[in-house]
């Protein structure tokens, strides 16, 4: 695919629901007896997934419409679960099955089959449970076992390795504690707890009681996951003024709006309120001209999956940026610190990489453009198109259709608010 300069970005948009609160509504909905609805469900080919493996393990689930569907509590039947691109849910569920009574074995694509998953298999262990994993990835194999609590310190700051925890603590023999060594996001914590389980929330731990959590009704707001290249390109074209509704704004999840507002974009964020527990709110962006700045380990959980996009705006702004703290992002669907330097240099920027992260030159001038690889990561995709507005000369995109992953429509999304 290929994307043309833009001159500006502007108007007023929604994005789809927030893949991370999507799945952990069809899991936990699949754990709670009777039905949930889920407004704002977000679609995309990861959370089609997390449908498709609740149904395999007993678990009705109505699509009501393209933003609503209604879970009905699963069994948990033995099965083979296809978990597709989706680290999420093969590692949340992971936990969730391993205290139930069937045998189960999980499978994920070439990409997902590469990720590390000692990491999960590890703590679940220490509870009792019977896990394989193979040579350290998917295929994973898990056998009954009854489970006991433990309280578990994070070897890295992983929202996904904290939640496979407490989820298998629900089925576990006392209160399951897992501590963090830099806070991450807390939707599994809070969805539980909207569900009547006892929770403890802490700034850098978290304690879940067991019990069959009862949802009922929840409202998933925007991703601001799929919200991140649109606002970025707003903060990169002079003259742009975009804003977006109806979007998830957990502080946990806030930091690339911390990092805009420092580098210089104009942010104003309004109507906030809450959905259920959730902060959600409209973020409008402003372009202004960008200037340096630093990301260390502190600040990187917050913006996880939008550090690529940081970089292509350090590679616009005047000084040099370093980010650093983020080994993380060499284990996700692509190994993140090389893909994104390889995009950024395709399009002409200057970008040094570290073990866990980069050094970028910035010019505030457009990049000239050219070709980018999304290696199948739907995040460099995105990145991909938005370094093409910004570009001179536009950029090529294989394999933009990774996009979907997360966010299908983008394209078609993108092009409603930009001029050219
Ligand atoms: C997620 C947690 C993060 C993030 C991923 C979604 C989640 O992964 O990168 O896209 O929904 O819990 P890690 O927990 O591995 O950092």
């Amino acid at each position: 695919m290929r994307i043309v300069p833009a001159a500006r970005i502007t108007g007023h948009v929604a994005v789809p629901g927030d893949k991370s609160i999507s799945h952990r509504s069809l899991l936990i909905g699949a754990l709670s007896p009777g039905e949930t609805r889920v407004h704002g469900f977000g679609r995309g080919g990861d959370t089609e997934s997390t449908i498709a493996a609740v149904r395999a393990l007993g678990g009705f689930v109505d699509d009501v419409d393209d933003r609503e569907l209604v879970v009905h509590g699963a069994d948990f039947r033995s099965a083979e679960l296809d978990c597709g691109n989706a680290g999420t849910l093969m590692r949340l569920i992971t936990g969730l099955l391993a205290g139930k009574d069937g045998s189960y074995a999980l499978t994920g694509d070439e990409s997902l089959s590469a990720r590390p998953m000692e990491r999960i298999a590890k703590p679940l262990r220490r509870m009792g449970a019977i896990i394989e994993t193979t040579e350290g990835h998917a295929p994973i194999r898990i056998a009954p076992a009854p489970l006991r609590a433990i309280d578990y310190e994070l070897p890295v700051a992983s929202a996904q390795i904290k939640s496979a925890v407490l989820l298998a603590g629900l089925s576990a023999e006392g209160a399951t504690t897992v501590v963090e060594p830099t806070p991450t996001r807390d939707h599994t914590e809070l969805m539980l707890e909207a569900g009547g389980i006892r929770v403890m929330r802490r700034p850098t731990s978290v304690t879940v009681h067991p019990g069959t959590p009862k949802l009922d009704e929840i409202t998933v707001p925007g991703d601001i996951s799929s919200a991140a290249p649109l606002l970025v390109a707003a903060a990169l074209l002079p003259g742009s003024d975009l804003t977006v509704h109806d979007l998830g704004l957990n502080p946990r999840r806030t930091g690339l709006l911390a990092v805009l507002e420092r580098m210089g974009a104009r942010i104003a964020i309004f109507e906030r309120r809450r959905e259920g527990r959730e902060p959600a709110g409209s973020v409008q962006v402003e372009y202004d001209e960008l200037v340096a700045t630093e990301v260390g380990a502190a600040e990187v959980p917050a913006m996880v999956d939008e550090l690529p996009l940081v970089a292509l705006l350090a590679a616009h702004a005047r000084g040099a940026t370093r980010i650093r703290g983020a080994q993380e992002l060499r284990v996700k669907e692509t190994d993140r610190v090389e893909a994104v330097a390889d995009a950024l240099r395709a399009v002409g920027a200057r970008i040094r990489t570290h073990e866990d992260g980069w050094t970028i030159t910035g010019v505030p001038q457009r990049l000239r453009g050219g070709r980018v690889d999304s290696r199948g990561d739907h995040r460099i995709a995105m990145l991909g198109a938005i370094a093409g507005l910004a570009s001179r000369e536009g950029v090529e995109i294989q394999g933009a259709e990774a996009a979907a992953i997360s966010f299908p429509g983008f394209y078609d999304l993108l092009e409603t608010v930009t001029h050219q």
